[in-house]
């Protein structure tokens, strides 16, 4: 009987309710439940209405749930309604009706819910100038953003990307950082910034950055870029810095002795070539040639069964930008460990050992591991990793490619030199190595200044330090590192920053 569908649900009242009681009341309209909002109305006319509408048979709510179906509010600014509404995280918001005392005055004076009209309604807008809707912002940490390789604002990152370049081959820190910043957050957004009133609430854009943007949207593009292109210096340290083993310190050497063409220096009798240079100018056509996505998956069956051979038990993941589901790269990246503690170290010279076999090793220079967990944390920002390493250019038959190499239009040799880079840490840390070696160069960047700048904490290659805590943080996934971060998961193909 307590349950009785007429009987009105046992509720605890308010003090104020209580006082107005008159006893039992029947309910009558059991598909509407009302709830009144006490802001603006106050809390002794809320009790008075309540108490009204239930002698009347209506359903009155205390709480605001899902179960409400008529929200009825006084004299309230819509916009701080709606915004007080949706911080109660109902599901069923969409399906209320959100309306103004006049419909319950209207129904009160019926006797019954009357029909909801438009005029009863109180609508959601945004347009109230005392509180603008907010807006969602852009963090000025790439690791706190989503960024896949469809990049919408192309032609401002690569002016970005020109600029930052050049100031990095002159060694100028400052200004290279910030273009690789501002080309970052561009390709961040989900559709093509049309001005440059579009930029007000971005990070990472300056005065500079503005005005390259500003020329591009003027006159579809930037007479600074244009003319670091002509730049001489720019093209010629650009040109050598594209050889394999050749950094920007060699390239400016070359420069300043005024050699400016590969022929200068392949022809200049003082200049000694190390073994990575030599390589580099010998298979230059091939490896400065994008490797395909089909490509990568040949490279890694032939790693695949080579490092199977060394131990059964071997785990190998692709890493680098195929990682991030991009389409080419400038090489392919694998890691490999094995759960046998210690015995990564023989994996690399395993493989070495068996590619020289099938005779299809043209190049490789190996690193072994300095790693030495004692020697952690590294404070060093942007140091190489420890790890057991190697650069490697290998030969790729065509016929192990599905749909073919890709290859230069008419070159039928049936095979293309390709950069391979191997890396080795023990299985412990291999999440921190995965993380690092997935890239983007600048997501890394941004998730070890995150956790310097926002959580007092190191990261590198190899671990996660907490400083404030003096201790490493274990980690078996890239989820748990994101996780003693306090970063929402960010999958490898959102990372393209
Ligand atoms: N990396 C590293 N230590 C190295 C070499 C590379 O930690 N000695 C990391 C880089 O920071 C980068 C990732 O490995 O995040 C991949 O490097 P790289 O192959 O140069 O770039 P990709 O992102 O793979 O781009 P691409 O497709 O051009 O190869
Ligand atoms: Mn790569
Ligand atoms: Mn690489």
């Amino acid at each position: 009987m307590f349950h009785s569908p007429i009987l009105p649900r046992v509720r605890k009242r308010s003090r104020a309710a209580e006082v107005c009681v008159p006893g039992r009341e029947e309910v009558k309209f059991e598909d509407v439940r009302l709830y009144l909002v006490e802001r603006k109305m106050g809390l002794s006319r809320r009790s008075f209405l309540t108490q009204l509408a239930r002698s009347k048979g209506f359903i009155v709510e205390d709480v605001l749930s899902d179960v409400v179906t008529h929200v009825v509010s006084e004299n309230s600014h819509t916009s701080s309604l709606w915004a007080w509404l949706k911080d109660h995280g109902l599901k069923n918001l969409p399906n209320m009706h959100v309306l103004d005392i006049s419909w319950f005055t209207d129904s009160m004076r019926e006797g019954r819910p009357v029909a909801v009209e438009t005029r009863h309604l109180i609508q959601e807008t945004s347009t109230e100038a005392s509180t603008p809707p907010p807006k969602a912002t852009v963090s000025q940490y790439s690791c706190q953003r989503r960024t896949t390789i469809e990049n919408n604002n192309k032609t401002f990152t690569d002016a970005f990307e020109v600029l930052a370049e050049s100031y990095e081959l002159n060694e100028i820190e400052g200004p290279c950082l910030a273009f690789r910043r501002a080309a970052s957050v561009l390709k961040s957004l989900p559709s093509a910034v049309q001005s440059l009133g579009a930029t007000q609430d971005l990070p990472c854009l300056g005065e500079h950055s503005k005005a390259v943007m500003k020329e591009i949207l003027q006159y579809g593009h930037s007479f600074e870029v244009e003319k670091t292109l002509s730049d001489e210096r720019y093209q010629t340290l650009k040109l050598f810095t594209s050889v394999f083993g050749v950094g920007p310190k060699t390239a400016d050497k070359w420069y300043r002795r005024g050699l400016r063409s590969f022929s200068d220096v392949l022809t200049d009798s003082s200049i000694q070539l190390n073994r990575m240079q030599q390589s580099g100018f010998l298979h230059y056509g091939d490896i400065s040639r994008a490797v395909s996505k089909a490509e990568a998956r040949a490279l890694r069956s032939i790693i695949d069964e080579a490092v199977h051979e060394i131990t059964p038990d071997a785990v190998l993941a692709l890493t680098g930008g195929f990682r991030r589901g991009k389409e080419f790269g400038h090489d392919v990246d694998f890691i490999v460990t094995t759960p046998q503690g210690g015995k990564e170290e023989t994996l690399i010279p395993g493989i070495i050992n068996r590619l020289t076999k099938q005779g299809i090793l043209l190049f490789s220079d190996y690193q072994a591991s300095t790693f030495d967990m004692t020697k952690l944390p590294c404070h060093r920002f942007e140091a190489m990793d420890h790890f057991a390493k190697c650069f490697l250019i290998l030969r790729l038959e065509g016929s192990q490619v599905e749909g073919g190499l890709h290859a230069a239009e008419g070159d039928s040799r049936g095979w293309r030199a390709v950069r391979v880079d191997l890396v080795s840490p023990p299985m412990d840390r291999y999440a921190f190595a995965l993380l690092g070696w997935t890239g983007s160069r600048q997501f890394e960047r941004d998730l070890r200044r995150f956790a310097r700048m926002e959580r007092n904490m190191l990261l590198d290659n190899h671990a996660l330090y907490d400083k404030s805590k003096k201790e490493f943080l274990a980690a078996t996934t890239e989820k748990d590192i994101f996780a003693h971060l306090g970063l929402e998961y960010i999958e490898p193909w959102q990372r393209n920053a």
